[in-house]
């Protein structure tokens, strides 16, 4: 009997005997909520970036949240941000009481275009939230120039560059994401780094509630745990290898994919990429995104929209052309480390027998 070969997901995070065993390190120590790992991982993600230093918190929207306020973001500001990506930019700014501006993207990169973002400019505008998408870098040069405050959104990219600088490196303060499926994982988590030493003294006020000298109505409890950054540090030390991975892969499919009439990623001159996700622009003949991602899901490959909703349709906004485009041609491709080279060329196959038919 020959058993039908298993369903290729689409993310899949990559852990394994290094994680388990920091696991259980940490369990030993008897020392399971923010303690020395959690500083531990704060300096790794600092020296990775190379900034002064870094806030760990419970998630990148907890992240993005501690990032605003400690930004001096306050009720009634305005913050920018693009309309293609996840909601936990927008709810962020609504946390803190400030008005969300929705801008259109760059098509490329799809990271927000500095030109509509000059365009959404006020005189109550206090920061850019600058979501880097799929691993590619946003055009950090074109925003640095608007002359505000850049919220830098690394959850998705770590360890690109834009004119020679690595990502992270250039706002007023950067966020992070460890979610499971991230270019770093720790089951949930989420980091503020910043070279600013008095906002990350604000941030780490702002993380907990407890022995501050007073009672800031804005802290909350968004404390990472010793297991989570722990997880965290072997992650780090990976990480070298995991990028090498996805770079590897991302170089087959590019070789595989490039007679077809499949749009491969982009990239912008003065950008580099680091492939947290291959996304592809589908030919019109392939059919609407949903359901090329049904006839792979059939074939045993599983595909996703790159961004589920984009912001401007929950708030009924017309406009936003290049990210509805985005919307209709968008496909992400499985792409992780841990992903085994018969599941690269098993996605290849059905991608390539589904698209040329
Ligand atoms: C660009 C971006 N920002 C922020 C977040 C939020 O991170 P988290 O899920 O850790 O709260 C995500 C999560 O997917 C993201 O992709």
């Amino acid at each position: 009997m020959t058993t039908a070969p298993s369903v290729i997901l689409h993310s899949r995070p990559t852990v394994g005997s290094d994680e388990l065993l920091a696991l259980t390190t940490v369990i030993g120590s008897g020392h399971l909520a923010q303690g020395p790992r959690v500083e531990e991982f704060e300096q790794g993600m600092a020296a990775l970036l190379g900034l002064a230093g870094g806030v760990a918190v419970s998630s990148g929207t907890a992240a993005l949240e501690v990032a605003l306020k400690s930004l001096g973001v306050a009720p009634g500001d305005e913050v920018i941000l693009p309309s293609y990506v996840c909601a936990a930019p927008w709810l962020a700014v609504v946390r803190v009481g400030a008005l969300p501006k929705i801008v259109d993207i760059e098509p490329d990169s799809y990271a927000i275009d500095p030109a509509e973002a000059r365009k959404a400019l006020s005189s109550r505008t206090s920061a850019i939230i600058v979501p880097h998408l799929f691993g590619l870098p946003a055009d950090l040069t074109a925003l640095q120039s608007l002359g505000v405050p850049l919220i830098e959104d690394c959850a998705q990219t770590l360890g690109a560059t834009e004119a020679g600088r690595p990502v992270g490196t250039v706002g007023a303060v950067t966020v992070c994401s460890f979610y499971a499926t991230k270019l770093l994982c720790t089951g949930e988590g989420g980091m503020v780094l910043s070279n600013d030493r008095s906002l990350l003294e604000r941030a780490r006020a702002l993380r907990e509630y407890d022995e501050e000298p007073v009672l800031d109505d804005r802290a909350f409890n968004y404390k990472m745990t010793d297991l989570q950054a722990a997880l965290g540090l072997s992650q780090l030390r990976r990480f070298p290898s995991f990028l090498e991975r996805r770079s590897a892969i991302a170089a087959t499919y590019r070789k595989a994919f490039a007679s077809m009439s499949l749009g491969l990623p982009i990239i912008p001159p003065g950008r580099s990429h680091r492939y947290y996700r291959f996304v592809v622009r589908l030919p019109r003949e392939a059919g609407s995104v949903a359901s090329v991602i049904a006839r792979l899901e059939q074939r045993g490959v599983q595909c996703r929209a790159p961004v589920f909703r984009p912001l401007h349709r929950y708030r009924d906004l017309a406009g936003y052309p290049v990210t509805e485009e985005a919307v209709a041609q968008a496909l992400s491709l499985p792409i992780y480390p841990s992903m085994t080279e018969e599941e690269v060329t098993r996605t290849i196959q059905m991608v390539s027998e589904e698209l040329s038919r």
